[in-house]
């Protein structure tokens, strides 16, 4: 078995990397599309502008077996991802583990403390990550809404009960200049849901990394779309709350709810509800392709899951954030 490093993947490399990706999806995660040859793609090829990807593949005879990603950020003190996948009929023998291991002399290379993986619960990547020095750091609920399902006229009602004193509005793509940073207040209103320690805990939002997320999304071609809820003078507005949704480009079908926020000052009023049943009615017009949504949020974060659960979304799945100290994960063989 070797592993070689990928710094420049070739086209047949990323079609070998994307059928093994594509196995693992259906064995892990059955019933839930794969992401397809573009989307992999663009992961490998093009990370955030804060990070670059360090690639490497198991080969037997020739073919990939088994591969690792591992997303260095440019500031040493924010945390790595890596994400590993072994070709079910090659598990158990200590491939994951020395992937992992090539992973981690990079990460140490880099002087990267910490590292975060996700994995699905009830998969072999909890046991894995268990042995090999990763602890749980937040649960995820992944949940489904079909559009299908959706009663238009509660939609209206639940649209047309916004609270008083606040007013709707949306955009597609970056935000403007004038609520950029009331934008990145309001995200900062979700710092109670970030990881603590190093990587999570650090990153605080402002008006240039509100739109370098928007940036992001837009480099891989896919689209943004936001409804805020504002307050206070037209001539200066505030954003009291707001949702964001995703459509892929190359899987319009499942859009993927982003970030909802409510600021604490504002909670209580229904705000949330309004936001995402204002969203839900213009994707309805808007892209009426979108046939799903995906969201995930913390598995205590009982008030956005209820009211997720009001407008009919359902439980599919477990995700589990795992973090290790870089210090503490396995190291090859010298
Ligand atoms: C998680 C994954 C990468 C493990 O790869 P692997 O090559 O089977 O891992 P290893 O052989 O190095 O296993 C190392 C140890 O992890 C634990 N482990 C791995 N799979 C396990 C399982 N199915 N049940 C219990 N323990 C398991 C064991 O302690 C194992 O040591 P042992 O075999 O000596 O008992 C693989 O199952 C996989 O690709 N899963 C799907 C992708 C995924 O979820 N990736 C995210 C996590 S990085």
């Amino acid at each position: 078995m070797d592993v070689i490093a990928l710094g420049d993947p070739t086209d047949a490399q990323i079609e070998q990397w994307q059928a093994v990706v594509a196995a693992v999806w259906a064995h892990d995660r059955p019933g839930e599309p794969a992401p397809d040859l573009e989307q992999t793609r663009s992961r490998l090829l093009e990370p955030p502008t804060t990070s670059r990807n360090l690639m490497w593949a198991a080969l037997d005879e020739g073919r990939m077996c088994a591969v690792a990603c591992l997303r260095l950020p440019h500031d040493p003190d924010r945390s790595g991802e890596i994400d590993i996948q072994v070709l079910p009929g090659y598990r158990r023998r200590g491939i994951g583990t020395r992937l992992l291991a090539t992973a981690a002399d990079g990460l140490r290379a880099a002087g990267c403390k910490s590292v975060i993986v996700q994995a699905v619960a009830g998969t072999p990547a909890v046991p894995f990550l268990e042995a090999r020095g990763f602890r749980c750091v937040l649960s995820l609920r992944a949940m489904l809404l079909r559009m299908d399902d959706i009663d238009p006229d509660r939609l209206a009602a639940l649209v047309a009960a916004g609270p008083s004193g606040y007013r709707l509005t949306r955009w597609t793509g970056a935000v403007s200049d004038e609520l950029a940073m009331e934008l990145a207040m309001a995200k900062r209103a979700m710092a109670d849901l970030s990881l603590a320690g190093p990587g999570g805990g650090s990153f605080r939002w402002d008006a240039v990394r509100v739109r370098e997320m928007a940036e992001a999304v837009a480099a891989r071609g896919d689209l943004l779309y936001t409804v805020a809820a504002l307050y206070g003078p037209t001539s200066a507005p505030r954003i009291a709350g707001f949702t964001e949704v995703v459509v892929p480009s190359a899987a319009p079908e499942r859009a993927l709810q982003y970030d909802t926020a409510v600021v604490p000052e504002h909670r209580g009023r229904r705000l949330g509800i309004w936001l995402k049943a204002a969203m839900l009615q213009w994707l309805r017009t808007e892209r009426p392709e979108v046939r799903e949504i995906e969201t995930d949020n913390a598995d205590d974060n009982s008030h956005m899951l209820a009211v997720n659960e009001e407008l009919g979304f359902r439980h599919q799945r477990d995700y589990l954030d795992y973090q290790a100290d870089t210090a503490d994960l396995p190291a090859l063989p010298r």
